[in-house]
């Protein structure tokens, strides 16, 4: 750990709670209770395996991640969150059959101990779902005050010493930034008049960011994405981050998309189609919800390509993304991609991606790293959106009148350049001046 650091340690526990808790969320906690019990690796999770060059290129210093800078432990790490079904984490992972049964089991007493907190949840924002451990109050203000009760008491009984959350919860409609998301005031007189324009997710992004709990939006709608809220982080000094979680068929399109571009080859269409059938796939087959997952995946290739730069490579880039229910396949997506490409003299070329994935698998250590590097930001002070963070996001969050950065390589440099900076180490530039080959 630099001696400079600008973080506080860790120490204590680290409280992670989610609202909704389906899925991705059983797939985060039992992982880490199979970390801890030594029965299973953190693979994909750069908080747990991550390492980075620190210094010169000449010394070879490539450090693990949490050596650099102080993260929370693990072991340290406690769960809980909300749901609109009573299920305890080992029912709901058993109903998600996202991990094999014989894993599931080891961890049985520890999973069913974590029984969700009754949520807020409007049938109008989720069409597809309905369930009854669901919160009663007269307007959206005394839900978000009852969410506030609900994480007092958690971080009371649990004995931590430091929260975040993140939304895991189902996408919500398309709903489009409006005036009463414009200032907290606006915000709050919204809450009290019970406005539909504010979803459950913005209640409890509202209630977090109040309390001072970094807060991260795995979905795709706004929740915290809106002025009213980057205002209320920099008053309570809160770290937030959002959205979507940057996992299967858009990792690989900002993985590829770069590199196409990067040897100047033209891009005149990209066909995205997938399929799965887990309770996501079926929250998304409404056409409303889907749209908020479509404008989260559509974002990202016109802001690496650039076209208004280089039309004579992507004017023409006609792209479009399909999302099929299909319920056989579970929470095992598979992703079609086929790519039209144009090289040298305009020649056509094609590309097909058959990406076979796991959806849970692949979000699973994108929320464990989000929570584990919102609480660093935190203890080192830096508050509002952190767009070092867009690393692990479909639709990065961005100061107003910002582009999100959404190539993952740039997102890269950014996410560890960041590191460094708290860990009080110099910046990397790449200007090459470490080493110079006329000596
Ligand atoms: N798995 C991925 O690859 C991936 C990638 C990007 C984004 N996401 C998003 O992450 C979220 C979770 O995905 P999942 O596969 O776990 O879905 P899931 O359907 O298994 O779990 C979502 C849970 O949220 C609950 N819920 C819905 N509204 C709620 C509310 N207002 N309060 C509390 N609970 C609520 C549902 O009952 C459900 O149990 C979805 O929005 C999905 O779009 C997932």
């Amino acid at each position: 750990m630099g001696k400079t650091s600008k973080a506080t340690k860790a120490t204590g526990k680290l409280g992670i709670l989610m609202p909704g808790m389906g899925a991705v969320a059983t797939t985060v906690i039992a992982g880490v209770y199979a970390v801890n019990k030594k029965i299973a690796e953190p693979i994909g999770s750069l908080s747990q395996i991550g390492r980075m060059r620190i210094g010169q290129r000449t010394t070879n210093n490539k450090p693990f991640i949490h050596d650099v800078v102080s993260l929370a432990k693990l072991k340290d790490v406690v769960f809980g969150g909300w749901d609109i079904f009573e299920d305890n984490m080992y029912e709901s992972a058993m109903n998600a059959a996202v991990l094999e049964e014989s894993l599931l089991k080891k961890l049985k007493p520890q999973l069913e101990a974590i029984k969700p907190m009754k949520a807020v949840f409007d049938k109008n924002y989720v069409k597809k779902l309905d369930g009854k451990n669901v919160k009663k109050g007269k307007n959206k203000m005394d839900l978000a005050k009852a969410v506030m009760k609900d994480i007092e008491n958690f971080k009371k009984e649990n004995g931590c010493d430091r929260l975040v959350m993140v939304w895991c919860g189902s996408t919500e409609i398309y709903i489009q930034e409006g005036p009463v998301h414009q200032t907290i005031e606006t915000l709050e007189k919204g809450m009290v008049e019970n406005h539909p324009d504010i979803p459950p997710s913005m209640i409890y992004a509202y209630a977090a960011i109040k309390m001072g709990v970094p807060y991260a939006n795995g979905a795709p709608n706004l929740s915290c994405d809106i002025p009213a809220l980057v205002e209320l982080s920099k008053i309570t000094k809160t770290p937030i981050a959002g959205k979507d979680f940057k996992t299967g068929q858009t990792l690989m399109k900002t993985i590829l998309a770069p590199g196409l571009k990067a040897r100047a080859l033209g891009i005149e269409g990209w066909f995205s189609t997938n399929i799965l059938g887990n309770r996501d796939g079926e929250v998304l087959d409404d056409p409303d919800n889907f749209k908020t997952k479509e404008v989260s995946k559509l974002g990202v290739l016109e802001q690496i390509l650039e076209p208004e730069l280089y039309p004579e490579l992507y004017k023409d880039l006609y792209h479009k993304v399909r999302i099929n229910y299909y319920p056989p396949r579970g929470d095992n997506k598979e992703g079609w991609d086929n790519i039209d490409i144009r090289g040298w003299l305009n020649y056509p070329m094609q590309i097909k991606i058959d990406f076979l994935c796991r959806d849970s698998i692949l979000a699973a250590p994108i929320v464990l790293d989000l929570a584990i590097f919102l609480d660093l930001a935190q203890r080192a002070g830096m508050f509002g959106i952190q767009e070092w963070l867009s690393f692990y996001l479909k639709s990065p969050q961005a100061p107003k009148g910002l582009h999100p950065i959404h190539d993952i390589f740039k997102q890269l440099n950014k996410f560890e350049n960041t590191l460094r900076h708290i860990a009080g180490e110099e910046l990397i530039t790449n200007l090459g001046l470490d080493y110079d080959q006329n000596k």
